[in-house]
């Protein structure tokens, strides 16, 4: 779906000072892949993200999405529909003073006929399981609510990819909760290429892949579970891990002999069960 060759970026200031902000990446996301992108502040997340959809284009290497390289102008509209993107503050993304409006706002620059506009707008509104709020007006939704809807107007653009430069952070718990359900149906059901950056390792730990970007590099890349076993090593750049994988860690520093790696609750609840029963014993 996306391809980055050797790509450097560099942002420059008035004076024509630069800035390297990316150096010299080389990732392949697969079709159909669901995958967290981490970092500390200012790592380069959101400057690679804008290299997915050309909003960016490198200094040196090449973007592919779909082996269309992002440089071809030519492409740029086809780029753009393929690959969708969603931001950190819903507030900005709505544009129409209805959800339905707002949703079809897109496919109306695109002049998709009437029909097939209402046909789309429905569907994606189901798909993020906004339908029944089709008439209301946008700025009575929460933040959560908000959020579906933006996604709802990239859904409607038929992209075959959504990036998400940190969809929930804005969001209270509850509306952080039914973002990222929507998100995982969106991969899981409709088979769409996730990528989201976020500072909640919990979300990181649901992907697929989790890369870690430190100084504008890859330095991790790798299943959830291989990434966050090294604890000490994400935590030196400035990450967390999540709250479970944290606990066995802890415990295997004072002597436990649990198994590394772990991520879910109940995983990890079971193994210390397992191991209190062996103590009884
Ligand atoms: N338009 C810009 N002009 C100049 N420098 C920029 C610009 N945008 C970002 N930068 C700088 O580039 C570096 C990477 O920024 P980027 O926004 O990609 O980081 P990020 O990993 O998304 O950080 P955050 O977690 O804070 O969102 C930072 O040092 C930032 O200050
Ligand atoms: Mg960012």
């Amino acid at each position: 779906m996306l391809r980055c060759e050797n790509v450097t970026f560099v942002y420059k200031n008035e004076e024509g000072e630069g800035r390297k902000v990316l150096d010299n990446i080389n990732l392949n996301i697969e079709k159909g892949s669901f995958v967290a992108i981490l970092g500390r502040n200012g790592s380069g997340k959101s400057t690679l993200a804008k290299h997915f959809n050309a909003v960016l284009i490198p200094d040196e290497g090449k973007v592919y999405v779909n082996e269309t390289p992002t440089d071809d102008e030519k492409k740029l509209s086809d780029i753009r529909k393929s690959v969708g993107m969603v931001f950190q503050n819903p507030d900005n993304q709505i544009v129409a003073t209805t959800v339905c409006e707002d949703v079809a706002f897109g496919l109306e620059n695109l002049g998709v006929p009437f029909d097939e506009m209402h046909k789309r707008v429905d569907d994606a509104l189901r798909a993020v399981g906004m339908y029944e709020y089709k008439n209301a007006q946008p700025h009575l939704l929460s933040g959560g609510q908000k959020q579906r809807v933006a996604i709802a107007g990239v859904i409607a653009m038929e992209s075959e990819c959504i990036v998400f430069d940190e969809p929930t952070a804005m969001l209270d718990p509850k509306g952080r909760k039914e973002v990222m359900e929507t998100i995982k149906k969106l991969n899981s059901e409709m088979g769409i290429t996730v990528i989201i950056i976020t500072h909640f390792m919990e979300e990181a730990a649901k992907c697929d892949r989790v890369i870690v970007l430190d100084k504008g590099k890859i330095v991790n890349d790798g299943t959830p579970e291989e990434v966050f076993s090294k604890v000490d090593e994400i935590t030196s750049r400035g990450l967390d891990v999540p709250q479970v994988t944290r606990l066995v860690n802890l415990l295997k520093k004072n002597g436990v002999g649990i198994k590394g790696g772990m991520l879910r609750t109940k995983e990890c609840a079971d193994a210390i069960d397992a191991l209190l029963r062996e103590r009884q014993n």
